[in-house]
């Protein structure tokens, strides 16, 4: 395994030049009245590195010329380690990390110094650990306050982050292997919710059988579940999930399941009584019909915003077709009058992270081509509040679309071939929902 992350490293610092990237893994554990909630590793560090601790810094330096993947790591301590688990250690983590040199992260500000010296710039990413931000802004500008003295070291800093993410938002086969299985569990769990779901049932106890399933293969849930019935289904970050589903409703559930950090995303809506309304159906039929034709959009070559275009023409000409909109599609479109019904966007990366990263637009405002590697959600929707008011010039809708909530979302990769639906394991026809 460690070939995978040293092929990722030597992929990057092809891309560094002359410069020097440090990594920061994320921090420590939160502590609340002395225990110890989930540590949850940043994704750029686990990606380059697999190392799953906190505490520590990975730093690469093209230009070395022995050290150019060096490790400061959490020392072995055995009275910390009894409290808050193991730690792999300095001696072991350079065979078991395949890093070049290893120190104490207690070393750091002694050591990185001489490794950010060689280097014509600094990629780091300012994120939330205040303290080492500071650190770090601290040995550059020391050093930049001898560059006179020396001619060289790092003269700016740029974003570490945005360096790697044309590396991750192309997936290599280890990576779709891991999103396969994400995706695995949690087709089994969208399957057998549909399964247990009627009305009398609680979101929760759906929301609890599915997670179950996540945990039980060895994996773990990928974002706070949405479960929500009725009109709970118009709230597009519902989370509170503790509604007792009735006949007549629809059941919207937005959860994925993530095995060794890699995540699936999956929406279905389903009638919670084996049933749509008349008014569910038709709403139900456009947001598939749109999420297909946005599906059908996701190619190599395709602009990013092709995919999203396609789902918000579909939805916007449903609408008028409906009379839940009235106008001409093409200005409705540019005037955004969608939005009063679906608000998001059609989709986003998905990896290591369930918003995964990757630049969307090039400086000029056109927007990136999808590649080969990519995978992407698509998930439209059609939400008619229940309190709905139409903008001006548009009508009023009637109660009997009140309170319908629909969203339809699978995970997609992009290959040479065209779009595979890696989550086509979930059924989404009318007739499956009904089932
Ligand atoms: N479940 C988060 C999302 O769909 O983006
Ligand atoms: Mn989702
Ligand atoms: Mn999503």
């Amino acid at each position: 395994m460690q070939t995978v992350y040293q092929q990722r490293r030597q992929d990057l610092m092809a891309l560094m030049g002359e410069g020097t990237a440090v990594f920061a893994s994320a921090p420590m554990a939160v502590m609340h009245n002395d225990v110890e909630y989930n540590f949850r590793q940043d994704s750029d560090f686990y990606y380059l590195t697999g190392f799953d601790e906190p505490g520590a810094i990975a730093v690469l330096a093209p230009h070395h010329e022995e050290h150019r993947f060096v490790l400061f790591v959490r020392p072995k301590d055995k009275d910390k380690e009894i409290w808050s688990g193991r730690r792999l250690g300095v001696e072991a983590a350079k065979a078991a990390l395949g890093a070049d040199e290893v120190f104490s992260i207690e070393e750091l500000d002694a050591k990185l110094p001489d490794y950010l010296k060689g280097g014509d710039r600094l990629f780091y990413h300012f994120g939330h650990d205040a303290a080492l931000n500071g650190k770090i802004l601290r040995h550059w500008q020391r050093l930049l306050a001898s560059y006179v003295k020396r001619g060289t070291g790092p003269t700016a800093i740029a974003d570490a982050r945005l360096l790697l993410q044309s590396l991750r938002r192309v997936k290599r086969p280890e990576e779709i292997d891991l999103i396969r299985q994400a995706v695995a569990v949690s087709v089994k769990a969208h399957n057998y919710a549909r399964e247990i779901a009627q009305p009398g049932r609680y979101e929760y106890e759906i929301q609890a059988e599915m997670e179950h399933l996540f945990k039980l293969a060895g994996g773990g849930t990928a974002y706070p579940s949405i479960v929500a019935s009725g009109d709970n289904a118009c709230i597009l970050h519902y989370v509170e999930n503790n509604r007792q589903m009735q006949a007549g409703d629809l059941l919207l559930i937005d959860a994925g399941g993530c095995i060794d950090y890699y995540n699936a995303d999956i929406t279905r809506t389903f009638p919670v009584a084996g049933k749509f309304s008349a008014e569910q159906r038709i709403l139900y039929e456009l947001v598939l019909e749109a999420q297909l034709n946005a599906i059908a959009e996701v190619q190599p070559g395709k602009p990013f915003n092709a995919f999203h275009d396609a789902a918000v023409r579909t939805i916007t000409a449903g609408l008028v077709e409906l009379g839940l909109l009235v106008g001409d599609v093409d200005t409705l479109i540019e005037e955004k009058k969608h939005k009063a019904f679906f608000m998001h966007g059609t989709g986003h990366f998905l990896g290591l992270d369930v918003h995964d990263t990757g630049v969307l637009r090039n400086a000029d405002k056109t927007w990136k081509p999808f590649a080969a590697g990519n995978v992407v959600t698509v998930e439209p929707g059609i939400y008619v509040m229940p309190d709905y008011e139409p903008v001006e010039g548009q009508p009023a809708v009637d109660d009997r679309w009140r309170g319908i909530g629909i969203r339809i979302e699978d995970d997609v990769l992009v290959t040479d071939a065209g779009p595979e639906v890696l989550t086509a394991g979930v059924p989404k026809s009318v007739a499956a929902m009904e089932a």
